[in-house]
């Protein structure tokens, strides 16, 4: 596996893994990685002759009071697994190399990024979208994974895609669980082991409303419950639960749907002690 640093090294690593015509997959990452990561990397292999992964701690991804100096960073670690996984090409750039002096340009996917993780980030998902291209530009992969887990993202990433004409094909991959259904994420790590137990309500509560909805359960009063069940378990405060168009992300509030069912989303972000936690399932609404 190749590591570099700089634009230069890049370009000189992407001629090199193109010269015979190899299809190349892009796996964008802040690192830290995890077995979510490894099933984007996995999947990437399957779908192309090369992979490379990006690492890269996007600061403007990061509100001015969010944990962007806590995020871990270990690259020597990351290194070390995507060695091990076959991974022929490792972006890390520097800070300085994705945002030189002078760098001002903004991409926006707004009514995609309003509401959910929008409304409680804002800015964030613009901070994303930047960077993606950015990344996409840079590599120019002919395939791109992103990981279900972070839903309002992928849809972005889609829109933003879709939009700009842009050519890597957008690929979504299911999210990796541990054992009790806890979405594995980074952030996991800063559970404290009761946080990390309790954590698992999300999960099982998320599941129990979305059973009681397709039993024909009104959509409010389900996701009341859900609220209700991860206030008990001391999620505080609860950022949003709510379903969503799968494709669209529009908001489905329990009107009657004339063309049902219809694939949705239920989706959900709330602080457990000093993390947050997202998660989201697919649903059909009756
Ligand atoms: P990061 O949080 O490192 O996640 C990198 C990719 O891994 C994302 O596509 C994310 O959805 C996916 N992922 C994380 N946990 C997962 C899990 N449990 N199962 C499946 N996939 C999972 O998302 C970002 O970084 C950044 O916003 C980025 C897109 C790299 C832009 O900076």
């Amino acid at each position: 596996m190749q590591t570099v640093h700089d634009h230069d090294s890049l370009k000189n690593a992407l001629t090199a893994m193109r010269a015979d015509g190899a299809s190349l997959a892009l796996v964008p990452t802040m690192g830290a990685l995890h077995a979510g990561h490894m099933a984007l990397v996995e999947a990437a292999k399957q779908q192309a002759d090369r992979v490379a992964v990006s690492i890269f701690v996007n600061p403007t991804q990061f509100g001015p009071n969010e944990d962007l100096d806590a995020y871990p960073r270990q690259l020597a670690e990351d290194s070390a697994l995507l060695k091990e996984a076959g991974v022929d090409l490792l972006w890390a750039p520097t800070a300085e190399a994705m945002y030189p002096d002078g760098f001002e340009t903004v991409i926006r996917v707004p009514d995609i990024s309003l509401g959910l993780c929008g409304g409680s980030r804002p800015g964030h998902f613009d901070g994303v979208a930047t960077v993606v291209c950015k990344l996409l530009n840079q590599i120019g992969p002919d395939i791109a994974l992103f990981g279900e887990k972070d839903y309002q993202q992928l849809a972005i990433i889609r829109r933003m895609v879709r939009d700009l004409d842009m050519t890597p094909q957008i690929v979504g991959v299911s999210t990796v669980r541990d054992d009790d259904g806890l979405a594995l994420s980074s952030r996991n790590a800063y559970l404290t082991p009761d946080e990390r137990q309790r954590a698992t309500t999300l999960p099982n509560a998320i599941r129990e409303a979305i059973a009681a909805i397709e039993a024909g359960c009104e959509i409010a009063v389900a996701l009341q419950l859900l609220i209700r069940r991860l206030s008990e378990a001391d999620f505080d405060p609860i950022d949003y639960a709510e379903i969503r168009n799968a494709d669209t992300l529009a908001p489905i509030m329990g009107e009657k749907i004339e063309n049902g069912p219809i694939a949705a989303r239920l989706l959900v972000a709330a602080r457990l002690g000093k993390t947050r936690l997202i998660d989201n399932w697919p649903l059909m609404v009756p």
